[in-house]
């Protein structure tokens, strides 16, 4: 538990661009794991600051940018402003959420550049890096992609392939391509200022592989080993791009710094706004002191895709710059799937925040209660509707809902909501109250060793104690032959809900709220869990409220649709059309006659779904043709209807039809038909060519 036994804590969670809008695949990965921790280091009386803001620079804002057609800016002040609410409406409790756009943020940002800089850390170099020649710009990050040298897959990213998750330079990538223009870049020289990360390979050896080998997760301890094991390599801090943090360097002019040593200073821009805001010292929770004792205990909640960044890049650049502190540790997910398929922002496959809060209102801790039972702690994990909807009613609602309604009811329906005493405790409550009282320190223990689902259960364990007991127990039939024992029997099952109310702050902080309210208490500390004694004989109980209710199979179908049809439209929006045919001469392109003709009869061929038995006028006679439309055209819908027909065509019999010709139709990828047809009327034997 020695991660639990500072005083002070200084916690974040990534900072995500503001490019679009959060999904549960982010929440899983870096925000409810940290929002968990940080709600239970207050519970704990610890002084904690939880900073968080979004990443508004790099090549993530531009490309999006330049996608909708609009300024950066426009991208910037939309999505802060959809993921700040967001977060507020679920709950995430952040002292500050912080933008890295704002002038204190540059500021810092630059000192921090200007520091290394004086100190000679950085190595200055020409190089040539790829450049895109039409559109006149330096191709860096996620301006272009290849395949991954690593792993083979392809679009992995100039900086970073986020399939194996290995950090990379443009230059790494296999058969690389401007995400511009879509073109082979070309090389060209242009100066940048380096990070000397494998000057620094010693050092992180041993403060990360030999210092925290114990401390890390595997999933976390594993990737940092690997990196170190290949090598580390000088990496570019500067960029040239138009939109960032200005190098603090006059022979720098329009160069940016590199967003991923601006982003996580966002973090301390962030605590010295939120100390600004609070009249706290920003330093106390970013800089040594003077005693070791006294340094904050620094942790970044992350997802598996920023694990290098914030275990190996940032650590070096505070490190090289000496003053501050170091993550104690860096408890990254990996990722979450989401019904067989990975979640993805562009395939537009994803549970979107903003969107389940207006499908669900008023069901925060259901979202919260489900993501944290299936984090992706140790491996990738998959949240799916039916699973969802199952743990929602057999846990939420058939356990902890049902367990505290029974306990509210039966009180208020016997002794009009008093908590009252009767004969005195007995084997059976004293055995539950010594059950009881070990989940406070079981639960720490989880959430200080960052296994927060094994909290969770453990939690839910507390309250399954409660309904055994009341199923043991019997109030509704004892009432009728010893009333005493039954107010003994409320008393005890009262004093679990009270101590279900403590232990679920962390995990369910609405359902904590409403259970304080129906005990009609204050919101009691940690340092209460456990006790037998938290709600006292003749306490007067608040009103029954209801914790939870069902998530119905409506529900869940409307949500399967909405991916369905997401799924759907993106087949039909990436759809590639079908390479063109080799040339023909024109010659052979005359010899087609088409001409335009007027359906005047149509029936559905018997025993066929799709053929229907058309009569043309083709101006030239009137001729029968079958085409096969049936699925798309009522025969009733298109009399009189111009079409296109190929009327040269040798005669084929069909369906024992004879066929004269055939009706022009456009097909697209999914096999949709429609007519190709003139837009005004005309003479019916009217040539097309
Ligand atoms: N914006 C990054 C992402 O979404 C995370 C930045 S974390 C920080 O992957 F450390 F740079 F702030
Ligand atoms: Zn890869």
């Amino acid at each position: 538990m020695s991660n639990l036994s500072k005083n002070r804590y200084t916690i974040t969670s990534a900072l995500p661009y503001a490019n679009g809008p959060l999904h549960i695949g982010h929440l899983a990965g870096a925000y409810i794991p940290g929002d968990i921790f940080v709600r239970f280091l207050r519970l704990k009386n610890k002084d904690v600051v939880y900073v968080c803001g979004s990443d508004e620079h790099g090549a993530a804002i531009t490309i999006k940018a330049k996608k909708e057609g609009v300024t950066p800016k426009e991208i910037i002040d939309k999505y802060n402003k959809q993921i700040k609410d967001s977060f507020e409406e679920f709950g995430i409790s952040f002292d500050i959420y912080h933008r890295t756009s704002e002038p204190i943020h540059h500021e810092l940002s630059q000192e921090f550049f200007l520091n290394l800089y004086e100190k000679g850390e950085f190595i200055e170099k020409f190089s040539e890096q790829y450049y895109d020649e039409e559109f006149q710009q330096f191709l860096a990050d996620r301006y272009i992609t290849g395949t991954c040298p690593h792993c083979q897959s392809e679009g992995a990213y100039g900086d970073q392939c986020e399939k194996c998750g290995t950090s990379l330079s443009p230059t790494d990538l296999i058969n690389p391509k401007s995400t511009l223009s879509g073109k082979t870049p070309i090389l060209k020289a242009t100066k940048h200022w380096y990070l000397p990360l494998d000057k620094y390979q010693p050092w992180l050896e041993k403060w990360l592989i030999e210092g925290k080998k114990d401390v890390l997760k595997s999933n976390v301890f594993g990737q940092c080993q690997s990196w170190l094991k290949s090598g580390l390599q000088p990496r570019s801090m500067t960029r040239d791009l138009d939109w960032g943090v200005d190098v603090p360097l006059a022979e720098a002019e329009g160069k940016k710094l590199y967003v991923w040593l601006d982003a996580p200073i966002g973090y301390i821009s962030a605590t010295k706004q939120w100390a600004l805001d609070t009249g706290k010292n920003w330093e106390h929770y970013w800089k040594k002191q003077s005693k070791e004792a006294d340094d904050s205990t620094l942790i970044h909640f992350i997802g598996k895709d920023n694990i290098v960044f914030h275990c190996i890049i940032f650590p070096a650049i505070l490190h090289a710059h000496g003053d501050y502190i170091l993550p104690e540790n860096v408890p990254a997910n990996e990722f979450l799937n989401l019904e067989g398929d990975k979640l993805s922002t562009s395939r537009n496959h994803a549970v979107w925040l903003h969107e389940y809060l207006q499908d669900f209102p008023n069901k925060q801790d259901e979202l919260r209660y489900v993501l944290t039972s299936i984090l992706p702690e140790t491996s990738d994990s998959e949240f799916t509707w039916k699973d969802f909807q199952a743990r929602v009613n057999n846990e939420l609602v058939a356990i902890l809902g049902n367990f505290v309604n029974r306990v509210m009811v039966l009180s208020h329906k016997y002794f009009a909501g008093e908590v009252a005493f009767g004969t005195d405790y007995n084997a059976s409550d004293i055995a539950v109250f010594e059950e009881l009282a070990k989940f406070p320190a079981l639960i720490e223990q989880s959430i200080g060793n960052y296994r927060f689902r094994e909290a969770l259960s453990l939690f839910m364990n507390a309250a399954r104690l409660g309904n055994k007991y009341l199923a043991d127990e019997e109030p509704w039939k004892l009432i009728k032959e010893d009333e005493l024992r039954v107010k003994t029997v409320l008393n005890v099952a009262t004093q679990i809900v009270a101590n279900l109310a403590i232990l679920a702050q962390p995990f369910l902080p609405k359902s904590s709220n409403v259970l304080f309210e129906m005990l009609n208490l204050p919101k009691q500390g940690w340092e209460q869990a456990g006790k037998s004694d938290i709600v006292a004989t003749g306490h007067q109980l608040g009103a029954v409220q209801l914790l939870f209710d069902k998530i119905t199979d409506e529900q869940v179908d409307f949500q399967l649709q909405k991916l369905a049809d997401a799924k759907a439209k993106n087949v039909k929006a990436t759809a590639v059309a079908a390479p063109a045919k080799e040339n023909i001469s024109f010659d052979d392109f005359m010899k087609l006659d088409i001409r335009v003709g007027t359906i005047i009869e149509a029936e559905k061929v018997a025993k066929t779904k799709k053929l229907l038995k058309l009569k043309i006028d083709t101006g030239i006679d009137q001729r029968t043709v079958v085409s096969g439309i049936a699925e798309f055209f009522a025969p009733a819908d298109i009399l009189g209807k111009q079409v296109s027909i190929l009327v040269n065509l040798e005669p084929r019999e069909i369906k024992g039809i004879q066929s004269q010709g055939m009706i022009l139709m456009a097909e697209d990828a999914d096999g949709r038909l429609d007519f190709v047809c003139p837009t005004t009327a005309i003479t019916a034997g009217s040539t097309v060519r």
